[in-house]
């Protein structure tokens, strides 16, 4: 089954309730909120992100699925995990070790939400391979962490097939979400590749019918 999750990033200033319920009625899956810090990524939306997160939460039933880019992952783990969402997922290159890592993933579980692990382009799928058996998710970046409305990069599609063979060759049960410049045409490479939650965010927003595009994004 493939699940869409709406990236809010890009909503419309003064526009938030109409369009956050026009996602409930269009059947989102999750509601996707990028968690940026201004050192991870140029860009700091933290706290209006903690601002729209939690005004979600009291609007909608709907799960939220939190991606964290930023530098200091226990601090925001703390923040959005208060908000009860579904999947908190944090970046391999914000840690120091692989300690950290594992630091990281149980202190997401203590909050009770599954445990998302995602790597940038630039990185190597195999640097998280050791870290599969205690996460939920990966989720792989198909463009530069940063902002929306960017050019899925069509390597992206061979590390995402890797990643699927590995964790079918392993017999692990992981969601592999995908995220960046993912539309209706490159919908189709990564549900080929493996990928079974797509993010997708300015696609949906520029779709006249949020219903309609969600319901082909998700089409096996
Ligand atoms: C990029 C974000 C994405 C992005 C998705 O740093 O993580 O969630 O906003 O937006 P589109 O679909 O516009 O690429
Ligand atoms: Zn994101």
């Amino acid at each position: 089954m493939v699940e869409v999750s709406a990236s809010i990033l890009n909503v419309l200033p003064g526009k938030e309730t109409e369009t956050f319920l026009a996602l409930e009625k269009g059947k989102t899956d999750y509601f996707h909120i990028d968690v940026m810090d201004g050192v991870f990524v140029e860009k700091n939306t933290y706290d209006k992100m903690l601002e729209a997160a939690s005004y979600i939460k009291r609007i909608s039933n709907l799960p939220l699925d939190v991606h964290l880019m930023v530098k200091n992952v226990p601090e925001a783990v703390d923040d959005f995990g208060a908000l009860a969402p579904n999947l908190i997922t944090f970046h391999y290159e914000a840690c120091s070790s692989p300690e950290e890592v594992m630091k990281v993933i149980q202190q997401i579980k203590g909050w009770h939400a599954k445990v998302g692990i995602s790597v940038k382009p630039d990185t190597d799928v195999t640097k998280i391979y050791p870290f599969l058996p205690y996460v939920h998710t990966v989720l792989i970046m198909t463009v530069e962490p940063g902002k929306g409305g960017q050019t899925f990069l069509s390597d992206m599609t061979q590390k995402i097939q890797k990643c699927h063979s590995y964790i079918q060759e392993n017999d692990l049960e992981i969601d592999i979400e995908v995220d960046g410049g993912i539309n209706l045409k490159t919908a189709d490479t990564v549900k080929a590749a493996g990928a079974n939650i797509l993010v997708a965010g300015t696609a949906i927003l520029k779709a006249v019918d949020f219903g309609e595009i969600i319901k082909e994004l998700k089409k096996s």
